[in-house]
């Protein structure tokens, strides 16, 4: 046990404690010995700090617990800080004793290098990794930036339904559930009821899980993903965009001034992140479309873009590009019609740089209710389910736009990332619900 008189505290906080006697609580990171000498590498979730042992401080009995550590052992360990500039928070701590909590026999993942199905199956000892640690710091901090740039601008949080009767993105992508005696699906966005709410607050955002059952095997989707959805009432196509764009820029500066310690261990080159600054530029959909063909991939007005394509529409770039006006048909139900070319519709994208592509997506909405009658009958979906929605349109319609941003594709991008499956601690993929 340490003495009575020793403060508790965490590697995060050591500064404060220079010269004085502390208490850590944490787990065994790595640790080494000399004989009369051990370093150890304590891991207390909080970071990582080198602890300095001799057999004569501690004692005969603590040495020997010492030396017989195990990676993942939980323990506490006590002693003084000592400012050191070599190490590499800082700090470092001459240990006057230690208790083991518990001895961790055969920790699963050890230093050496192991394939990413293996990593994969141990995600719950996985995330204690140094490099998944970083990475779910900088998520925690661009869902923070995200909420304090929407809450300083006055948008007000609403909380929209997990389970839903209504379809957003298609059906295709719809999972469904057993709701007592009838049907249900898991959401694939809160955009509906965003519209809702957007009519009695003006400004709102939802912020929250949502579901797709992608059969795309690919390193951008994910089953479940969080998205934040901002929808602003008397705001068009224009208006959104900037919102978009001032989003995505203040949580990028938020990362660069909050999480260097955390992009220098995702080895993340910096100048890409350092130089974006709205406004980004902006590409239509049959621009874009004339780019792609003049770089001579062969692709037809009418279709959707690929991962590739994105990745050549938005090398034109080193800052995120926003694609605008898509064709109606590959667009869903409640996207308004362009006035000066009902083919298109007023979809907008960001596509973010260096091959990671779409991060944001968004448009203005049909406010007119014959318009949107139209669109729901020619994509098959149920008037009746939708009359809550057509109410919007029946009691005092006007202009309005919102867009979504998935964070997992953000957190990919800004850390560099090679796949989404690491942006969030537990990842549903077409292929895996475990752990
Ligand atoms: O472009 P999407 O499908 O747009 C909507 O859901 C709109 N209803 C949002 C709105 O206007 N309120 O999805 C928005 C974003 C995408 O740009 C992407 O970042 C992310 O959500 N996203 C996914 N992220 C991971 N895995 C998936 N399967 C994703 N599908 C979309
Ligand atoms: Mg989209």
């Amino acid at each position: 046990m340490a003495p009575a008189d020793v403060t508790a505290t965490t590697v995060r906080h050591l500064d404060e404690h220079t010269g004085a006697a502390v208490r850590l609580d944490g787990w065994v990171y790595n640790s080494r010995s000399s004989g009369k000498l051990g370093f150890l590498m304590l891991r207390d979730g909080t970071g990582i700090v080198q602890c300095v042992l001799s057999k004569k401080d501690v004692g005969e009995e603590a040495f020997a617990v010492f030396e017989g550590l195990t990676q993942e052992s939980s323990l506490s360990v006590w002693g003084t800080v000592q400012q050191d500039d070599r190490a590499p928070g800082g700090y470092e701590i001459h240990a006057d004793g230690l208790t083991l909590h518990q001895l961790a026999e055969n920790y699963p993942i050890t230093p050496k290098e192991h394939g990413t199905a293996f990593l994969m199956d141990h995600r719950h000892l996985w995330l204690r990794s140094r490099r998944q640690h970083a990475i779910m710091l900088v998520r925690h901090e661009i869902i923070r930036a995200i909420r304090d740039f929407l809450d300083s601008n006055d948008f007000i949080l609403v909380d929209t339904p997990i389970i839903t009767p209504n379809a957003v993105e298609g059906t295709t992508t719809l999972f469904g559930l057993d709701y007592f005696d009838r049907s249900a699906f898991l959401t694939q966005s809160g955009q509906l009821y965003n519209e809702a709410n957007a009519m009695a607050l003006r400004n709102v955002y939802c912020f929250g899980p949502t579901f797709r059952a992608e059969k795309s095997k690919t390193r951008r989707h994910l089953t479940e993903f969080w998205m934040v959805e901002p929808e602003m009432a008397y705001c068009d196509l224009e208006g959104n965009m900037q919102w978009a764009e001032k989003l995505v820029a203040s949580v990028v500066q938020r990362v660069l001034e909050v999480n260097g310690e955390q992009l220098k261990v995702l080895e993340r080159n910096l100048p890409p992140l350092e130089a974006i600054k709205v406004p980004f530029p902006r590409m239509s959909y049959t621009e874009a479309v004339e780019l792609l063909n003049g770089k001579g991939v062969d692709f037809e007005w009418g279709g959707d873009f690929g991962g590739g394509d994105e990745t050549i529409i938005s090398e034109t770039s080193d800052q995120p590009i926003l694609v605008h006006r898509f064709p109606a048909a590959i667009k869903a139900f409640y996207m308004k019609l362009d006035a000066d070319d009902p083919r298109q519709a007023l979809g907008m994208d960001i596509l973010a740089p260096e091959g990671y592509g779409e991060i944001v997506g968004g448009g203005q909405r049909e406010e007119d209710l014959d318009k949107l009658l139209k669109r729901l009958r020619e994509e098959n979906l149920s008037e009746e389910t939708y009359q809550w929605y057509l109410d919007l349109r029946r009691y005092g319609s006007v202009p309005h736009s919102g867009f979504g941003m998935g964070i997992e594709r953000v957190v990919a991008w800004i850390c560099g990332l090679p796949h989404v499956r690491e942006t969030i601690a537990f990842p549903r993929m077409i292929n895996r619900v475990e752990p």
